[in-house]
């Protein structure tokens, strides 16, 4: 894999990580996992679920063995509460997303990052869903959207708001109508605003992008202004 060059502070490098099995990449993959990875990938009952797992596990070692000059297979991971992990030898910050085939990771010096990544469905009740799920402020704007563009709307919402509580290394139990992100699904600078966090505006920033055609995707980054380059990943050999 070409070297993705230094992380210096202030940048973002954004990944975009095809799980499909092409030219033997399973192999590869599963290459840099540990025998405690091995064991859980046996466990899944369908062979999609193991390969993405593999795939994705795989390619998250060989990234973080690009940016920290370590084995793939000798990186040891940490697990926060709410089951983030992070490396036990470096405090790179990382995080990754999977859905549909396809995977996105985030790295960073000094800032904590969030990403989300979701496949979007063609129909469903959105509206429902965010009556389920969203703050009220999310909700009525929400409802506000002509029908056409409630589809992607939603999906900006989901996907800000999971990258957000994925920045901050808690999974549900954070909460998802206490805070809430811009609806706008084309905004600029999309804020996040929080009950538990009254300066998250100005002390977090977000983007939204689509990692595929028919794919949401969003990462949250703690502070602002940050350079962020986006990158394909293409491992060697394969
Ligand atoms: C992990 C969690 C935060 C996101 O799950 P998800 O969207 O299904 O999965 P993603 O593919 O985006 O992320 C999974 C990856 O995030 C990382 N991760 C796991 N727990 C995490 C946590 N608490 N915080 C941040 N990252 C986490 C792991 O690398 C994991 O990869 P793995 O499954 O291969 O080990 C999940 O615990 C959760 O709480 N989901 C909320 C679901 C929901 O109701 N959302 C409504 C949104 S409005």
């Amino acid at each position: 894999m070409a070297h993705p060059g230094p992380l210096g502070r202030g940048e973002v490098h954004l990944w975009r990580i095809s799980l499909a099995d092409h030219d033997g990449r399973l192999t590869k993959f599963a290459g840099a996992l540990v025998e405690e990875e091995r064991l859980r990938a046996e466990r899944f009952r369908f062979d999609r679920d193991r390969n993405l797992y593999v795939l994705s596990r795989g390619a998250l070692r060989l990234l973080l063995s690009a940016y920290t000059g370590q084995r793939a297979d000798e990186l040891e991971f940490r697990y926060g509460s709410q089951g983030k992990p992070s490396l036990a030898s470096d405090g790179l910050q990382f995080n990754l997303s999977h859905s549909g085939g396809l995977c996105t990771a985030v790295f960073a010096r000094g800032i904590r990052v969030g990403v989300d990544i979701e496949e979007k469905a063609r129909d469903a009740s959105f509206l429902d869903l965010a009556e389920r799920f969203f703050a009220p402020s999310e909700r009525r704007a929400l409802a506000r959207m002509p029908e056409e563009r409630i589809r992607d709307a939603f999906y900006a919402v989901w996907t800000r708001k999971e990258a957000y509580i994925k920045a901050l290394g808690e999974g549900v139990t954070h909460g998802l109508d206490n805070f809430s992100v811009t609806v706008e699904p084309g905004a600029e600078r999309p804020r996040v605003h929080s009950d538990r966090d009254p300066l998250a505006a100005e002390t977090w920033s977000m983007i939204s992008f689509e990692p595929q055609a028919g794919f949401a995707g969003a990462m949250a980054m703690e502070g602002q202004g940050h350079r962020i380059t986006t990158l394909e990943f293409v491992p060697d050999g394969v």
